[in-house]
């Protein structure tokens, strides 16, 4: 071996940064949990011993987790007063649920994903995969808490306006299915902003059908919304003026045979609004790109081995160019493609017949 000892360590720099960082997740994720990134949030300088109180913690252990916070910068020390203060802009990504910068869910689902970590060990030298059912709660409502700042922020002003005549046909009165809707975030936005049209959210994943009729009840739309356990290769209805389907169709074991359905359940001058992970093309484009790195971890951690645990197995993970589903979406009888629009993290498709 022909050791460069300068390239050696920066890369020995870089582990123990992302060391911290990754330990940084499990702490980031206490403080969500126990909630003492909200009671910090607002608040001022405080001592441990006020952050215990408001928190209802051990005061020793709340030293120690803000000591740990302090050190990679997330909060800010005052050596001199012994206190402790959460700026208003860490608070807004890690506090605030319905900032469009919240961050709490990814800490979630990283909890979630070492959950698993037996199974995906086994999924790798059996090649089988790992159902999506078969993660932890905290996959499950992570990902909604991920997501939904998203969709808050994106979903009304951007994407739906961005669909040729969607909107006017949504403020008129439509019918619609949020297919892989998961705890129905974007379904609830979309029955709170159009009173006149009727939602059906559908998931193949029981628990998570039930997570969503609760929130709909608890939002005061369930006069206009159902969620139904189904595979959206067989929900049933037809005619739907606007299908959706928000980051679920990579991970479906047959995304052809979902295409086709929803070809079918679609009305002939219907919309499908197809939301995918952000993607350059190929791996040689997004190298180096720290969102390219969060979404092929993810895929190699969720999404692949939810796809290959499931019927047809197609495993396309979520770096699916847009050439690619193009052939997907054409195969299936789709005619018009097109990415609407686009964030720096998700891909927006009108996929027309
Ligand atoms: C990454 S989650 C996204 C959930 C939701 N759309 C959201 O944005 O919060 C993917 C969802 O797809 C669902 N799913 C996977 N395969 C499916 C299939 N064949 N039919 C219906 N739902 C499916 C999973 O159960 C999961 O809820």
């Amino acid at each position: 071996m022909a050791i460069d000892e300068a390239k050696l360590e920066q890369f020995m720099g870089k582990v123990v940064t992302e060391m911290g960082a990754g330990l940084g997740m499990a702490l980031h994720r206490l403080g969500d949990e126990l909630g003492i990134w909200k009671a910090m949030a607002g608040a001022g300088p405080l001592t441990p011993a006020e952050v215990a109180e408001r928190t209802g913690c051990h005061e020793r252990y709340i030293r120690e987790w803000l000591a740990a916070e302090a050190t990679g910068g997330y909060v800010e020390y005052d050596a001199g007063t012994g206190t402790f203060t959460l700026s208003d802009e860490v608070a807004f990504a890690m506090a605030d649920e319905d900032s469009p910068v919240f961050v709490g869910g990814s800490f979630q689902v990283a909890a979630s994903i070492w959950d698993s970590l037996p199974k995906l060990r086994r999924a790798f030298t059996t090649g089988d995969g790992v159902a999506w059912a078969d993660h932890s709660h905290d996959l499950f409502e992570g990902v909604e808490r991920f997501f939904r700042p998203g969709y808050n922020a994106n979903l009304l002003p951007a994407w739906l306006p961005a669909l040729d005549g969607v909107v006017d046909k949504l403020e008129r009165g439509a019918r619609v299915a949020d297919v892989g809707c998961g705890h129905g975030a974007s379904t609830i936005i979309m029955a709170q902003a159009f009173p006149n049209s009727t939602f059906t959210g559908f998931d193949a994943h029981d628990a998570s059908i039930l997570a969503a009729r609760k929130r709909a009840a608890d939002a005061g739309v369930a006069d206009r919304v159902t969620f139904e356990v189904a595979r959206a290769q067989d929900y049933p209805g037809t005619g739907y003026d606007l299908v959706c389907i928000f980051d679920a169709l990579h991970d479906m074991g047959d995304p052809d045979n979902a295409a086709g359905h929803i070809r079918a359940t679609l009305a002939d001058d219907g919309t499908w609004l197809l939301v995918e992970p952000q993607c350059a093309g190929s791996l040689e484009a997004s190298l180096p790109n720290p969102v390219a790195r969060v979404f092929y971890a993810s895929s190699v951690l969720i999404c692949l081995p939810a796809s290959l645990a499931d019927e047809g197995r197609r495993g396309l993970g979520n770096q699916v160019a847009d050439t690619d589903w193009q052939a997907i979406l054409g195969e299936a009888g789709f005619t018009r493609v097109r990415r609407a629009t686009e964030t720096p993290f998700n891909r927006v498709f009108e996929v027309r017949p």
